[in-house]
């Protein structure tokens, strides 16, 4: 851990539950006859992944992609890779997919496209936290929790170069030379 980082608190847990709890109230009165599948995007989503899905008290289904754009700086390379495409089929499904943070929108934008085409029911996407400053494509989000300064955020799922993910609150970070 980069120990010249100063670490600012800026929505604190109370803040992210009930914006999680918020979010779940929209997707339940949305999802609740459907039995949708949630489509995680890696790593950053599963700790939202988890506390959302938890809110959500019918059926529903949940999977995980991988893509990667940042590499260890804290700005997109704007090239994303999938380290692990998608293994359920989404025929006739209603998906969502569910994002930690959208910054340029390039990684949800990809997941996105590459479903596109796959006969879905429906197609959506939920954010915990948007943060519009950088967007570089637009993407539709139908459900955001949280629309977020221009700052390079840490905690609740979010990494620096895989650190601090494991802070319990939405943080950012000071005096970090990337
Ligand atoms: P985008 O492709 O630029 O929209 O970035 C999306 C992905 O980059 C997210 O899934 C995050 O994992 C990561 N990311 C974007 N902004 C931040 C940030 O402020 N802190 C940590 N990770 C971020
Ligand atoms: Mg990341």
């Amino acid at each position: 851990m980069d120990k010249s980082a100063t670490i600012i608190i800026l929505y604190t847990r109370e803040q992210i539950e009930a914006t999680v709890k918020r979010l779940a109230g929209e997707i339940t009165r949305d999802y609740a006859d459907k039995n949708p599948l949630l489509v995680g995007i890696l790593k950053g989503s599963f700790m939202f992944m988890a506390d959302l899905i938890r809110q959500l008290d019918f059926p529903l289904e949940i999977e995980f992609v991988r893509v990667s754009s940042y590499g260890k700086k804290k700005q997109s390379s704007g090239k994303i890779t999938v380290v692990q495409g998608i293994r359920t089929h989404v025929k006739n499904r209603h998906v969502l997919v569910v994002e930690d943070i959208i910054d340029s929108g390039l990684s949800v934008n990809y997941v996105l496209e590459s479903l596109r085409n796959k006969k879905s029911a429906s197609l959506k996407a939920c954010c915990l936290l948007d943060k519009p400053a950088r967007r570089q494509v637009t993407v539709p989000i139908d459900y955001t929790g949280l629309t977020v300064p221009d700052k390079f955020l840490v905690g609740y799922g979010l990494d620096w170069a895989e650190q601090y993910r494991n802070l319990p609150d939405i943080c950012y970070l000071e005096d970090v030379k990337p």
